[in-house]
């Protein structure tokens, strides 16, 4: 066999192992384009509650499950929800990689990741939040001097940590952990003095834990939650943006605020 031939060979042989995984992506008749036919295929990344977790049957529920379902619905489809590390849906390979159609995972929009997603329009406002444990309560990063300091990998809070530690010389040591429930877990225990993420999380940890931890500070650091496709996916960007407006207008989103978040704050 020429060399030709064995590259031809490997290039066939490859070509019909991809297809052994039968190709079931699909397009509705609005033309929104799906990778499961049938099924609107959500990456997340859990556990994050309020936003997504499993209930105590299993099923993962929560304020971005409760939005994305109306979106299935709307395609006539069901949502089916993968379960994957943060990195890969922050930096589009999930989406690009056909893994899922749409990512939901109380992301944050933020310039870089505009880069590499298309976000639809934001549906959630929020900011960090440093929490501890009872009666260690400290006001500033500043007080956690030669202490250290959880943070959940990849995310805005981890960011927005390192930035003022390396702005403001700080003497602290920021441990990255891999997902929301490790680095309560590392709070609770006692492994680290304090913890960064998002102030909708720790208010849902300390509803399900009463006791343990309070928030002590909150960095005002403006964040918007988007909902995300692949980049150039206009057609299902677009089937997103206009459930989530009817939503808005219908009551709906009011209801799955309520229901998840708790009283609005007033405007
Ligand atoms: N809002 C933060 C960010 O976008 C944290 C999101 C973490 N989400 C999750 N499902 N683990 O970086």
């Amino acid at each position: 066999m020429s060399k030709k031939t064995i590259v031809l060979a490997a290039v066939v042989a490859l070509a019909i192992t991809g297809c052994a995984k039968e190709d079931t992506s699909t397009t509705t008749e609005s033309g929104v384009p799906l990778i499961e036919a049938g099924s609107l295929t959500t990456c997340t990344h859990l556990p994050y509650a309020p936003f997504q977790s499993k209930d105590s049957s299993g099923k993962v529920v929560g304020f971005d499950v409760a939005l994305i379902d109306l979106v299935a619905a709307k395609l006539g489809v069901t949502q089916e929800i993968v379960d994957t590390p943060f990195e890969g849906i922050k930096s589009g390979a999930d989406l690009n990689s056909g893994k899922c159609d749409v990512a939901a995972a109380g992301m944050t929009i933020t310039d870089e990741r505009k880069k590499v997603l298309d976000f639809a329009d934001p549906y959630f406002d929020a900011t960090q939040a440093l929490a501890v444990q009872t009666g260690k309560e400290v006001k500033t990063l500043e007080e956690l001097a030669g202490k250290k300091l959880g943070t959940q990998g990849g995310t805005t809070g981890e960011d927005y940590v390192k930035k003022q530690v390396e702005e403001k010389k700080l003497d602290i040591e920021v441990v990255s952990y891999k997902d929301l429930a490790a680095l309560q877990q590392a709070l609770a225990t006692n492994q680290i003095a304090g913890a960064v993420n998002d102030l909708p999380v720790w208010n849902e940890y300390i509803k399900a834990n009463p006791g343990k931890v309070v928030v002590s500070a909150g960095f005002d650091t403006g964040e918007q939650y988007g909902f995300a496709v692949k980049k150039g996916n206009a057609e299902l960007l677009k089937a997103v943006n206009e459930a989530l407006a009817t939503a808005r207008s219908d009551g709906k989103y009011d209801e799955i605020y309520k229901q998840w978040i708790g009283e609005k704050p007033a405007a």
